[in-house]
């Protein structure tokens, strides 16, 4: 026990293990689309790695998938049965869907070939050749990369990407348990060292209030026993209808923070595992009854944000997701902007599930404000100024509901109320938690700039100094 809690406490002492910085590929994209890696040379028997292969889906059907790693099955003695396990990648879904399968479903693609050659045809296509004007008077060629896809990638160039994918790209525990919930894992999750080496832990166990985390159930359980919170560390700062949400600052709160930041991991694959938790407030969320508060998501916020971000990284547990915990978590980090009277957003790049959210919580304050409006005119300030969502993500969620219009020289929001009012009601009609802003009990963190931009205030200035 004494061990494991060192280990699990030493996640604040840790050296930082070196993952790449940020992003994986975009949402539901291949793991690349360049040219898939040769075939190692030493291997260990059965299809060789970086093969591309048919493997099995859950549904039964056989599908396009790369291998990325094997391991023997073993028999009671640990002798190599013959046969293997093999980790792969679905070429059309997401990395949080990669897995192991065994030899039974997994088999050679006879039109490896032909892919190889589509992936090599896309790469060459992905390279733009464009002429520059050198110093001396002449022309040279330089050729750019075109994006892949604008999404959680961006960023980030090729080799950090490749980096990325190389180290992360086998999941490194099958399962976290935590409170009553024992949920699969989706990415990599850069644990310390003298907690994991290399091998596979089937099971991870959190202890709920702590978060310090155990290979062995057991010893969680005498961490548990010991353990005298019932809640997360940091101030309650507000409970209304079961749900409690407690502030911590990470500079205080250090070990909580960093063991939140290793379960959050294996959630979020685009995102840097935060070692430095000090310049960050932690927002953790949770559902009470008589046992105590069992942890639900949490979401991350700078002090003091230059790019005018109001959330860094957002998590809903997945055994908790589509139960309108999300929206109420966003929902949370607006309300905490419009209390501090600025716009907020949240940090770039988005992950696939994080775009969804956002745009259905965007468009469900937004279209709430359209439907209650009764006034003559209604500017983009004006409903920055009621919600707090920074203009950009406003215009974009108009526009993607095609409600911007070009109009005599202008742009006008244009719409029809019955739409507007079934829009909104689709997104209403929504289990789940809404924030009561009368239950905060909440100050905002003081900070020091003199000329803060994201001001709702200093963005009506720059507008109407823009306009003049
Ligand atoms: N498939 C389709 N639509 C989805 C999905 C999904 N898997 N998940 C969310 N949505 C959309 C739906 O419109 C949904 O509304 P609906 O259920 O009424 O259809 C809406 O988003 C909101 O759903 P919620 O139940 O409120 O959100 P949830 O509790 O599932 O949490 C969250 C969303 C926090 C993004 C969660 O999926 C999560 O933790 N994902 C893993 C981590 C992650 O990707 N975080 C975002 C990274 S980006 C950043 O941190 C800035």
């Amino acid at each position: 026990m004494a061990a494991a809690a060192a280990a699990a406490s030493s996640a604040a002492a840790a050296p930082p293990v070196p993952i790449a910085s940020a992003v994986a590929p975009a949402p539901g994209a291949p793991r690349s689309s360049k040219k898939p890696k040769k075939p190692e040379k030493e291997d260990i028997g059965g299809i060789p790695t970086n093969s591309l292969v048919l493997a099995k889906w859950r549904d039964g059907s056989w599908r396009r998938a790369t291998l990325l790693h094997k391991q023997h099955i073993r028999d009671g003695a640990g002798e190599p049965t013959g046969r293997f396990n093999y980790y792969v990648h679905y070429d059309d879904f997401n990395r949080r869907m990669d897995t192991w399968v065994n030899s039974d479903n997994v088999k050679e693609d006879p039109d490896a070939a032909l892919r190889e050659a589509e992936a090599e045809r896309k790469e060459k296509e992905d390279v733009r050749v464009e002429k520059r004007q050198r110093e001396d008077g002449g022309t040279e060629e330089i050729a750019t990369f075109l994006e892949e896809q604008h999404g959680e990638a961006e960023g980030m160039d090729e080799a950090a990407l490749r980096e990325h994918e190389e180290v992360t790209k086998v999941k490194n525990v099958n399962f976290v348990e935590i409170g009553r919930h024992r949920m699969e894992t989706w990415y990599f999750s850069p644990l310390p060292k003298e907690l994991w080496q290399d091998e596979i832990i089937d099971t991870l166990y959190f202890h709920e209030h702590s978060l310090r985390f155990f290979k062995h159930k057991a010893e969680m359980l005498r961490h548990a026993a010991k353990w005298p919170l019932k809640h997360p560390p940091g101030d309650e700062v507000y409970r209304h209808q079961g749900m409690a949400v407690f502030e911590l600052d990470g500079a205080k709160e250090k070990e909580y923070c960093q063991n939140l930041s290793y379960l959050a991991k294996f959630f979020l694959d685009h995102k840097t595992l935060q070692w430095d938790v000090d310049p960050f407030l932690f927002y953790v969320f949770t559902e009470y009854d008589e046992f105590g508060y069992h942890f639900v998501g949490y979401y991350s916020k700078e002090k003091y944000c230059d790019a005018g971000y109001n959330l860094a990284c957002i998590l809903a547990l997945p055994c908790f997701q589509r139960r309108g915990f999300g929206r109420f978590i966003i929902q949370f980090s607006y309300e905490l902007s419009r209390k501090e009277r600025r716009v907020g957003s949240p940090e770039k790049p988005l992950s696939d599930l994080g775009q969804l959210s956002y745009r259905a919580y965007w468009t469900w304050v937004l279209f709430g404000v359209l439907r209650r409006f009764q006034g003559p005119e209604l500017s983009i300030m004006d409903l920055v100024r009621i919600t707090s969502i920074k203009p950009e993500d406003v215009m974009a969620t108009l526009q993607y509901h095609g409600l911007i219009k070009y109009y005599n020289g202008t742009y006008v929001l244009c719409t029809d109320p019955a739409l507007v009012e079934a829009k909104f009601q689709k997104y209403n009609n929504k289990k789940g938690p809404v924030v009561d802003p009368s239950k905060l009990h909440w100050a905002p963190y003081p900070i020091t700039v003199k000329r803060d931009k994201w001001t709702i205030r200093a963005k009506l200035q720059a507008r109407t100094e823009e306009e003049m």
